[in-house]
């Protein structure tokens, strides 16, 4: 069974963007793959070293999240990064095999130091990509599945990979594969931004259906459309980017649309569909959060399990890295 590795940064509840970059694809994934979800505090720290208790309630809140959306803890395992030191020792190896220049022309990275106001980067935020290499070749996992702007991350991986066989002359590492979702990165609701946490933009598995409703009727739609009787856009128009995604009613939408160019629909009339329709796709992964939130302990535990397990394997992989990097002096 190959490999598969993927995992978030926990600094904050998931929203439906993760559904469609990469939660989707971990589901589909679970039965025919050995799944690892990582829990990836230490990167998470990168930008967020100051407050360490935010990191920490998140753990449990990603974690909560990923078995929300029908993850099967018998199959997945879930583990914690920082728990892992090998991590932290890979990375080390793996930062002689990238260029400085390489590091700073990240383009997921670059983007992020803009959103985030970042005018001067802790050195750790800007080499995580190189420790995200770590966390995927820790378990030598054959596939990523990820939202695309992860793209840059997983080339890196790749030629660290491809690196690390071809100078030490062994095979200790697959080359990871990127398996991106068909679907872009799933824009805001403010219809300008990737969907975010940070940039309060965000429909979460958490939400009420009151704060469903609110945040789809402040959604951003055709900014020329001023009545109902306009012609309106459908192309780009954030209202229907969601409707194709989560409305399972593709002749109610197919009909929301041509009404919608024509200017024989209202906004309000778009805005209520999506709204019933998002409610029925939360309202489960709502429930079961609920059952999670109640019983943490059976989260921790599956945590714990699956980090003594990634435990064994971090070993394993650091006695083959160490041998090929001639550094097992005393074994
Ligand atoms: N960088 C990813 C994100 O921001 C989270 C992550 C950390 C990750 N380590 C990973 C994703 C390893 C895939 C593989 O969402």
């Amino acid at each position: 069974m190959s490999r598969v590795l993927t995992g978030d940064r926990p600094t904050g509840k998931l929203h439906i963007g993760h559904y469609v970059g990469s939660l989707k694809a971990r589901i589909a994934m679970q039965d025919s793959h050995e799944v690892f979800i990582i829990v990836a505090d230490v990167q998470a720290l990168t930008d967020n070293f100051s407050c360490p208790e935010k990191i920490r309630e998140n753990i449990l809140e990603s974690t909560i999240d990923n078995l929300a959306i029908g993850l099967n803890p018998d199959k997945v395992k879930f583990f914690i990064q920082s728990a892992i030191p090998e991590i932290a020792e890979l990375t080390i190896f793996f930062m002689n095999l990238v260029t400085h220049a390489r590091v700073l022309r990240n383009p997921t990275v670059k983007q992020e130091l803009k959103s985030k106001n970042f005018r001067n980067p802790p050195f750790g935020f800007v080499a995580y990509p190189v420790s995200q290499a770590a966390d995927i070749l820790i378990v030598r996992a054959n596939l990523v599945p990820v939202g695309q702007d992860q793209k840059p991350m997983i080339e890196l991986a790749r030629d660290i990979s491809k690196s690390f066989n071809k100078i030490y002359g062994c095979n200790v590492f697959p080359i990871p594969i990127g398996v991106y979702s068909a679907n872009k990165v799933l824009v805001g609701i403010d219809g300008k931004f990737k969907m975010s946490k940070s940039l309060n933009n965000a429909i979460f598995f958490s939400d009420s259906d009151e704060i469903i409703k609110e945040k789809v009727f402040n959604m951003y739609t055709d900014p020329n459309r001023i009545h109902p009787t306009d012609p309106g856009r459908v192309e780009g128009n954030p209202v229907f980017i969601y409707h194709d995604l989560f409305n399972k009613n593709v002749l109610e939408v197919q009909d929301l649309k041509e009404r919608y160019v024509k200017g024989k629909v209202s906004d309000v009339e778009v805005k209520h569909r999506l709204f019933l329709a998002l409610t029925e796709f939360i309202a489960p992964i709502r429930e079961r959060r609920i059952y999670f939130e109640k019983n943490k302990d059976i989260v921790w535990d599956i945590l714990r399990t699956g980090t003594s397990i990634v435990k064994k394997e971090a070993e394993h992989t650091l006695e083959l890295v160490r041998e090929a990097i001639k550094i097992d002096y005393f074994k």
